[in-house]
């Protein structure tokens, strides 16, 4: 056991004087280091500076049946399971186990020497994912099993870590601090005192390890995905229950996790896989996973007592209680129920009994209503339907009368869905935290029946009346009724009626009988029934929680497996099909073959683990099942995804009228008018296309037309688009994979990096070096005779890696671009529009102005729109008799939509927002970059944000598959960013202007818990 000894600290004893035993008795010259023992001494033995076994001198009077035993035990695992990786046993000169040896006391001491195991300690490894706990489950249940006819007489002894002697606890409990501490291993123990011990007792015993905590485990992460490396220190065995084993190390396996139950399930579903538990065993493991962690602590608390200076005893207690504080109220049942999903289990022992009986009688219970429900409207309330809440955050409850209203037609009654993830559940009750963005309970876990205040619901089936209730808060049951049932074979399940009228608690008592078609309560209005459009949920369930009326309706997604189990589709009981009331998910898994098969591979999706999202508002998107994405990387929805002030915009005009440029409509000037007046006054003439790469061929010829020239300067690592000539002066597409290089008319420069380009940012003259090179390839151009007619570039370069090219660097260039007769396109498709915090454009940081300016993605928010601005000049160039129209380019819809966006970015004083957070993001990242050398450069201006991470800060070697990890676990854990730069490996934070400092300060807790992660520690 690790837990720090209450007797005090170890006798010190010197290396040498052991290294020296070593040699005599094992024939091992070798250096020894000392390693953390309780009672006795360890040490690390070192041969040419590998680490090959561990020494182990017991206390001076420790039996030897307690080293017999445990030699004994390994020799037998290693016998018998050979796949368990676990120490062996080195045996003395003399043939035997273990020597005795005098200390520099002269005490006697028994030395034993075992194998050096490979990989970390458990306790180290993070992430410690579900994949790993299944592992060691399995392996736990192959070494009890192994473990079966093991026997020896040391097993029978008594310690205090015996699951079965929790007991002592109770004595303790008085030096746990904290009231609400001593409550929860009060009523833990009180548990386990009361039918748990008894229950334990009763099972058969059997050897087991009886310590699988998290400095006894191995891991080795060098490959990637974790794997258990072996397991250590048979020391605390003894003869047991199994089940015992399995809750000892659940009891560490949930320590730090953030679905710990889940973490718990993985565990026990390996365990099950390999060595089947039974259904009381099953039920043993929770109960005794808190047992565990009450001993723990407790044992934390006297230690305490006798070291009260000791601050780690507090630290290495702390995990324990944050489990114990948060989850020790946790349904038995919602626990169990999971635990036994994991295991390929019904989720509760007598769903099968209960749920065959109920459809097998399908048909033949009392109508609730009086009436067939059958072919009724179904009301789509999924994340998907656009009616309800129109604000995700924030349900106006008119919204769901109006789309109910509209669902149902004509008809009087309709049907909402069992198992359906739904937004309407907007209020703080439903999430994990107050942040906007937290985990929240979304899917339905009941049928509704939407039928007008009034009518009367009729018990279908007979049953006694358990709970009878008011609940007042808003957005809960208001009047709610629980009748509990049973099968002819005794198989308990109750029914729940929430939002009914106030007077169900006059009609029905507790105790009260009722039978199949009597009238037991009335349809609430809107002012008793919780605030909602007048509905029944109507609820089955297998247990009641042992919470009265007072159930869940509405489940976690990551949770409902669980919940879905204990609170089955109730359609039987309204004599419907389960498919008539049951939810209509999109699965990610169906979705992607089909894409897969109707799209090439060229078509790329983000993320290891593909996302399905159905819904966005604002800085945050929601997959099919409701779960909130922080968007910490699109910046095309320039004000936030569906803004309600752009879809109105859109819907309106929409409605009015969608035509084409070539008629005359105040859309479009106004639209250019707006933008012109936010650029500087020489860029006044405007064409408008559909897309940014449209904008760019455009405004090649614009230029090509002006200078009667084709030489065209790019930037390194640039892009600008996927038409044919936005790839010919895209090296990012033309010298990556299927590229064919540039054309003879193209000329690239050095990407302007002052990280790791040759000129750095602390040099003053970078700007003007870099711009050297635009210099040269003008005279490159030149000297094949041709003439300049562009250099264009992304003023940020974003692909290149979210760069800041240095200071001087745009105004040497367009000088010598220029003095070539050439004209200089600054593609803001990027940057535009206030993203850049300082500026609205980014030319303005450098106080030059462009020739064109090309923009695109944000300007639309989403509405395909690109434009070209430019000068009067340039523009009567272009006017040559060729006609230039672009169907969809500056559509009265486009114009609307566009010159909305440019409000909503003035009046929500966007640009102000994308300079404050971004400053505070930036702030927060360079403290991320003094904890971690991975991070070698963070740079950035307003929300245009890159990462650069590197394995090596003076070589600057790229830290690419760090940063798609990051990536990918920031999408585990519902932020989206990406990576780009000509390596991949600069992490791209690029949001909504609409993220607020909240949604930076928890994109940077998050970050920082993945850079603790083991494979960014370089
Ligand atoms: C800087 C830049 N220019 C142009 C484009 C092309 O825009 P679109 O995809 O709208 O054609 C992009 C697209 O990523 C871009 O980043």
């Amino acid at each position: 056991m690790q837990e720090a000894s209450p007797t005090g600290p170890v006798q010190l004893a010197s290396e040498a004087w052991w290294a020296n035993v070593l040699l005599e008795h094992f024939g091992i010259a070798a250096s020894l280091t000392p390693l953390d023992g309780e009672y006795d001494l360890n040490f690390a033995v070192h041969q040419e500076g590998t680490r090959t076994h561990v020494l182990k001198v017991m206390r001076p009077g420790c039996e030897s049946s307690l080293i017999e035993v445990q030699c004994k035990a390994l020799n037998h695992v290693a016998a018998h399971a050979p796949e368990v990786v676990v120490p062996r046993v080195v045996k003395a000169h003399d043939g035997s186990h273990f020597v005795s040896a005098r200390d520099q006391d002269g005490e006697e001491r028994l030395v034993w020497l075992i194998t050096n195991l490979p990989g970390r300690l458990y306790a180290e490894t993070s992430p410690q994912p579900p994949s790993l706990l299944r592992e060691i489950g399995a392996t736990l249940a192959k070494m009890d099993r192994a473990l079966e006819d093991f026997a020896h007489p040391a097993l029978g002894r008594s310690i205090k870590w015996d699951l079965r002697r929790s007991g002592w606890v109770r004595d303790a409990i008085d030096l746990i601090e904290g009231d609400g501490r001593r409550e929860i291993v009060e009523r833990i123990i009180s548990e386990f005192e009361g039918d748990l011990l008894g229950r334990l007792t009763a099972l058969p015993t059997t050897a087991i390890h009886n310590d699988i905590n998290d400095y006894n485990m191995l891991v080795d992460a060098s490959t990637g995905e974790p794997r258990l490396s072996g397991i250590i220190d048979f020391g605390d065995m003894i003869d047991s229950p199994a089940v015992a084993e399995l809750a000892i190390a659940g009891a560490y396996a949930v320590l730090g996790q953030e679905r710990p139950i889940a973490a718990l399930a993985a565990l026990v579903a390996g365990y099950d896989s390999v060595r089947p538990l039974s259904d009381e065993e099953l039920a043993l493991i929770y109960p005794l996973v808190l047992t565990r962690l009450a001993v723990s602590v407790t044992n934390s608390a006297i230690v305490k007592r006798e070291k009260p200076d000791d601050p780690y005893v507090t630290v290495s207690e702390q995990p324990a209680w944050s489990f114990l504080e948060t989850n020790s109220s946790l349904p038995p049942d919602w626990v169990l129920a999971c635990l036994r999903v994991s295991c390929g289990r019904p989720g509760h022992p007598r769903a099968d009994a209960v749920m065959g009986w109920i459809a097998s009688h399908r048909g033949r219970f009392a109508p609730m209503f009086g009436r067939d429900l059958n072919g009724i409207p179904v009301i789509d309330l999924s994340v998907a339907s656009p009616a309800s809440p129109r604000n995700p955050f924030d349900l106006d409850p008119d919204d769901l009368d109006d789309a109910v209203a509209e669902a149902m037609g004509d008809s009087d009654i309709g049907l909402g869905r069992y198992g359906e993830p739904r937004l309407i559940y907007t209020g703080p009750e439903f999430r994990k935290t107050p942040y906007a963005g937290s985990h929240r309970r979304t899917v339905h876990i009941a049928v509704d029946v939407f039928i007008d205040a009034g009518t009367e619901v009729r018990a279908p089936l007979d049953g006694v009346v358990h709970a009878v209730e008011l609940r007042t808060s808003p957005l809960d049951y208001g009047g709610v009724a629980v009748l509990e049932h049973a099968t002819p074979g005794g198989d308990r399940f109750y029914t729940l009626y929430g939002h009914l009228a106030a007077d169900v608690v006059t009609r029905l008592s507790p105790g009260q009988t009722v039978v199949a078609g009597e009238v037991i309560a009335l349809i609430g209005d809107r002012a008793e029934n919780g605030g909602w459009t007048p509905h029944i949920h109507f609820q089955l369930g297998l247990t009641t929680l042992g919470r009265g009326a007072d159930w869940p309706g509405v489940a976690d997604p990551d949770e409902s497996a669980g919940w879905m189990e204990l609170f089955p589709n109730g359609a039987a009981l309204l004599n419907l099909a389960n498919k008539d009331t049951a939810a209509v998910t999109v699965a990610t898994e169906t979705v992607l073959p089909q894409r897969k098969k109707r799209f090439a591979d060229n078509l790329k999706l983000s993320y290891r683990a593909p996302l399905t999202l159905l819904r966005g508002y604002r800085q945050f998107l929601f997959d099919q099942y409701g779960r909130t994405y922080l968007d910490g990387y699109n910046n095309v929805p320039h004000v936030g995804h569906c803004h309600p002030r752009i879809v109105a915009a859109a819907a309106r005009q929409n409605r009015l009228l969608n035509t084409n440029s070539r008629y005359l409509h105040p859309a479009q000037v106004e639209y250019a008018e707006a933008l012109t007046s936010r650029l500087p006054d020489e860029l006044s003439v405007c064409f408008f296309v559909n897309s940014g790469s449209e904008a760019n061929e455009l405004a090649l010829r614009l230029a090509r037309a002006h200078t009667g020239a084709v030489g065209t300067i790019v930037m390194d690592a640039g892009y600008h688009g996927n038409t044919n000539t936005a790839i010919d002066i895209s090296p990012y597409k033309f010298n990556g994979p299927g590229g064919r290089g540039a054309p003879d008319w193209v000329e690239v420069v050095p990407v302007a990096d002052p990280y790791r380009g040759p000129y750095k940012g602390s040099d003053p003259e970078a700007g003007r070096k870099y711009a050297d090179h635009v210099r040269a390839a003008v005279e490159r151009i030149q000297a094949r005779d041709r003439r300049v007619a562009a250099f264009i570039c992304e003023i940020f370069p974003s692909v290149g890696g979210q760069l800041i090219p240095p200071p001087g660097y745009y105004r040497h260039a367009y000088e010598a671009v220029r003095a070539a007769g050439g004209v200089c396109i600054a593609d803001e498709v990027q940057t535009g529009l206030g993203r850049i915090g300082t500026h609205r454009w980014g030319f303005e940081t450098q106080g030059v102005v462009p020739d064109i300016v090309v923009l695109g993605k944000p300007i639309g928010n989403g509405h395909p729109i690109g434009a070209v601005i430019t000068t009067p000049a340039i523009a009567a160039s272009f006017a040559n008799g060729m006609e230039f129209f672009s169907t969809f380019g500056g559509s009265t819809l486009a114009c609307v939509i566009g010159r909305e966006v440019l409000r909503v970015v003035d009046e929500e004083n966007l640009q102000a927002q994308a300079l404050d957070v971004g400053t505070f993001m930036l702030d927060g990242l360079r403290g991320l970059q003094d904890d971690h050398v991975i991070i070698g450069d963070v740079r950035g201006s307003g929300l245009f944000i890159g990462v650069e991470l590197v394995e090596d800060r003076d070589t600057l070697k790229p830290a690419q598959k760090t940063a798609s990890y990051i990536v990918n676990r920031l999408r585990e854990h519902r932020i989206l960013i990406g990576t780009d730069g000509p390596f991949d490996n600069v992490l791209k934070i690029r949001p909504p202007l609409c993220f607020t400092r909240e949604d930076g300060s928890h994109l940077l807790h998050r970050l920082a818990a993945v850079l603790r992660e083991e494979p960014c520690r370089i």
